[in-house]
């Protein structure tokens, strides 16, 4: 571990092989974000925004160059300590909400907690500074009444409609208090007042917890709202004004 906080990747390559050529999707990408800071990735379809959110996530490793978050190199942990650092200390959210169809809101925010046994759930707890005799299940109840969704805890997912849904997939990710939220088209499937509703409360919740947050948005307007936005073209990132 080093001493710098926050996300830091080096000099990314990504080439995937295939029968004809290599295909080089990104060819050097460095990007770094403090706590408390929000990124907007954007660039044209197929340009490379969901392999490098990946990559930052640590689902697919770069054919060249490092990712570190709060000072430790992700490329060095073995699947264990990676699993970890997926489990604990990022929260994903993507374009389709991912949740379980036959659990309710409630065990869909409870699941990234499901891997700690008793111990590790109570050590967890301690870990993530909640409240005296805070226990996981009420910081899920917690985010899911701080996303507008406090008395429809019980429901399944059959019956939210696509922009609740989405705010419970916002609650889950956030349940492990993670240092890096990562948002593949967050709004890419709602309309545009759900859109609207979903980007606020996400970067509301990413400063109040003070992560970092990189999503990936088509809409300028919506990019307009974090704190930077980054362009990825011919795999290369280019600030955005
Ligand atoms: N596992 C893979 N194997 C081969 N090619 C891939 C793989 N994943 C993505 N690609 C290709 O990499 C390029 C970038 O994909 P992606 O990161 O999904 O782009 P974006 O999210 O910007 O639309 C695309 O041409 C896609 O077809
Ligand atoms: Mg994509």
């Amino acid at each position: 571990m080093s001493g710098e906080r926050g996300l830091q990747a080096e000099g990314i390559r990504k080439v995937y092989p295939t029968r004809a050529e290599d295909l080089v999707v990104l060819r050097s990408v460095s990007i770094a974000a403090d706590a408390g800071e929000s990124v907007a990735i954007m660039g044209p379809s197929g340009s490379g925004k969901s392999t490098l959110l990946n990559i930052l996530g640590t689902l697919e490793f770069p054919t060249e160059g490092q990712v570190r978050l709060d000072g430790e190199e992700l490329g060095r942990l073995n699947e264990w300590q990676l699993a970890h650092v997926r489990n604990r200390r990022i929260g994903f959210i993507f374009q389709d909400h991912h949740l379980l169809p036959q659990c309710s809101a409630i065990e869909n925010v409870l699941v990234p907690t499901l891997a700690l046994g008793r111990r590790a759930a109570a050590a967890f707890s301690a870990e993530r500074r909640l409240p005296e005799d805070g226990t996981v299940m009420q910081r899920a109840r917690a985010l899911l009444e701080r996303v507008g969704l406090g008395d429809r805890l019980d429901h399944r997912p059959s019956e939210l409609s696509g922009g609740v849904r989405q705010r419970v997939a916002i609650a889950r990710a956030l349940i492990p208090r993670p240092r890096l939220l990562l948002a593949d088209e967050p709004t890419g499937n709602l309309d545009r007042k759900s859109a609207d509703g979903i980007a606020t409360l996400l970067l509301e919740l990413q400063r109040d917890e003070g992560a970092i947050l990189i999503a990936v948005t088509h809409s300028l307007e919506l990019a307009r709202r974090f704190s930077r936005r980054l362009a990825l073209e011919d795999g290369t990132l280019i600030e955005q004004p």
